[in-house]
């Protein structure tokens, strides 16, 4: 499995995302390549943001190394899935990818937890640290689950 996990700025939640599922990948014995971008270039090159990186670590995970890069149509070709962490991500995807937008690769990220909820994780950028520890929540279980989904997959191959 390729997953790339997409957010607006590639700063805040899609960091989160990508280190959080990462270490399940690792925990579970997986060979998965997990990846993040945003939709915009306004971070390109950024660390993740200091409360997005303080929030992992306390949950030991470091995700210092990452930099944001800009989600690119490409990412259609090299990933299977593509998780939005919102609405606006998964229209703006849409418009980025042009002829090469594949319906069946992308999915909200909340979606497999909550189907049929159009479920965002909020944008915690312009708030305090505890919209960072609800955010790193909500991805928490939300990878919990796309574990579920596919590892059973890749274990029978
Ligand atoms: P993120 O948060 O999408 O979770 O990384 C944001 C970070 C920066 C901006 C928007 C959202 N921004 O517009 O600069």
């Amino acid at each position: 499995m390729k997953i790339l996990m997409v957010c607006l700025g590639n700063i805040c939640r899609s960091p989160l995302a990508e280190g959080i599922l990462q270490q399940k990948v690792q925990e579970a014995g997986l060979d998965w390549t997990v990846d993040s971008a945003g939709t915009n270039s306004y971070h390109t090159g950024e660390a993740p943001h200091p409360l997005s990186q303080k929030v992992a670590k306390l949950h030991g995970i470091d995700i210092s190394c990452q930099r944001a890069r800009r989600f690119t149509a490409a990412d259609f070709q090299h990933y299977d899935m593509i998780y939005a962490l919102a609405g606006d991500v998964l229209r703006e995807i849409k418009h980025m990818a042009g002829k090469y937008f594949d319906a069946s690769k992308v999915q909200l990220l909340m979606d497999p937890l909550h189907p049929g909820q159009q479920m965002d994780v909020p944008d915690p950028y312009y708030g305090a640290e505890p919209g960072y520890h609800e955010v790193f929540d909500m991805i928490d279980a939300a990878c919990d689950q796309i574990i579920q989904q596919y590892a059973p997959i890749q274990r029978n191959q």
